[in-house]
């Protein structure tokens, strides 16, 4: 059976690091309080002239890197992000041009923190139904640019990066063994970027005055359906592919809270040693999230040949999924 499988990964994130410290002297904060409600401790932050498709590029080079081939050799280049460099064209084909991928297609894919599982079922079915071959996808942020850095409540979370997987078709029993992707927009107000857009056109002084352009975000709503979506989605994963939680070598999970990733955990009856977290460093870097935490755990050889891997994301829209792999 053609499957899609993953050669290479790759990450970057900004040099620039910004502590629980440094938001202490930014907002009525502290490192207390942000380390035992999320869990982060510090997150990397563009610098002037790096923008999403910066990150974006450097991660993609690197996981074609791992996987050996050449960027002539893409036929597809799905790219998460609702930060991109501009409203149009997709930051996807600025990044096919910096890599000289000239035989790619190339757009974006606005699923917020799910993009990057959105990519993965988008590439998987590319690949099974024959007509993709050889497929990047990327999740890319640079969420510091659409964060009001004078609202406590949302800037202690998000942090900028991207990660890069290279999928290519396979006809061995490794690879993506099923995708399961999930929408609900009856709950889009809790969680979006009010402008600028066709509703609040940065044309318009009220988009600028009323600071339309930072996300919004209900966070202790959004935290309780994260909680719950999370765990369906993953246990969608297990129940199609008749496994058990005791199978999985790991859980990959959206990195936007330890305690929603903890409560994820518990739900599929996960011991702690097998989820794994690297928010403490990065924050919520939204579509990036996953595919950067998947090349950490790779570069740390926690991925071995035949692990079952299981990624799980919720975000913005609300959008949720999860992809399971058998490496
Ligand atoms: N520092 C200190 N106090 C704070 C801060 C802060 N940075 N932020 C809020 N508080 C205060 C609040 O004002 C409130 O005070 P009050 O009781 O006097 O009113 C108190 O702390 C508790 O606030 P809550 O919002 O109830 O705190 P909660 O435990 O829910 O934690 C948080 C807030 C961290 C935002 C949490 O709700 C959360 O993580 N939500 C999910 C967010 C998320 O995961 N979003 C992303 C998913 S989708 C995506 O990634 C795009």
């Amino acid at each position: 059976m053609l499957r899609a499988r993953i050669t290479g990964t790759g990450s970057a994130v900004p040099e620039h690091v910004l502590t629980n410290y440094d938001l202490e002297k930014l907002v009525d904060t502290n490192d207390e309080w942000i380390t035992t409600r999320t869990g982060i401790k510090e997150r990397r932050i563009a610098a002037a002239g790096e923008y999403t498709s910066t990150f974006a590029t450097l991660a993609a080079r690197r996981a074609l890197a791992m996987a050996g081939i050449s960027p002539e050799e893409l036929d597809l280049i799905i790219l998460g992000t609702v930060t991109p460099d501009f409203p149009f064209p997709a930051t996807a084909c600025i990044v096919q041009h910096e890599l000289g991928a000239k035989h790619a297609v190339a757009f974006d894919l606005s699923a917020a923190c799910s993009g990057f599982i959105y990519g993965l079922n988008m590439a998987e079915a590319q690949i099974r139904s024959g007509m993709a071959k050889k497929v990047l996808v990327l999740g890319a942020e640079v969420l510091s640019r659409v964060v009001d850095f004078s609202d406590r409540n949302t800037c202690i979370l998000f942090g900028d990066g991207s990660g890069a997987v290279v999928l290519e078709a396979d006809n061995g029993d490794r690879g993506i063994l099923s995708t399961h992707i999930f929408s609900n927009g009856s709950h889009w107000g809790l969680l979006y970027q009010p402008g600028p857009g066709s509703r609040n056109p940065a044309s318009v002084a009220a988009t600028i005055d009323d600071k339309l352009y930072y996300l919004r975000m209900e966070g202790n709503d959004v935290f309780k359906h994260a909680v719950r979506a999370m765990g369906d989605a993953a246990v969608a994963a297990l129940e199609a592919n008749q496994i058990h939680a005791d199978q999985l070598a790991l859980l990959i999970p959206h990195q936007a809270n330890r305690r929603i990733i903890e409560a994820t955990g518990k739900r599929i009856g996960l011991p702690e040693e097998k989820v794994f977290v690297n928010l403490h460093k990065y924050g919520n870097t939204s579509s990036a999230s996953i595919p950067i935490a998947l090349d950490e755990a790779n570069h740390e050889g926690r991925l071995k040949s035949g692990d079952l891997v299981l990624l799980d994301a919720f975000g913005g829209g609300f959008t949720y999924g999860s992809a399971l792999i058998k490496w």
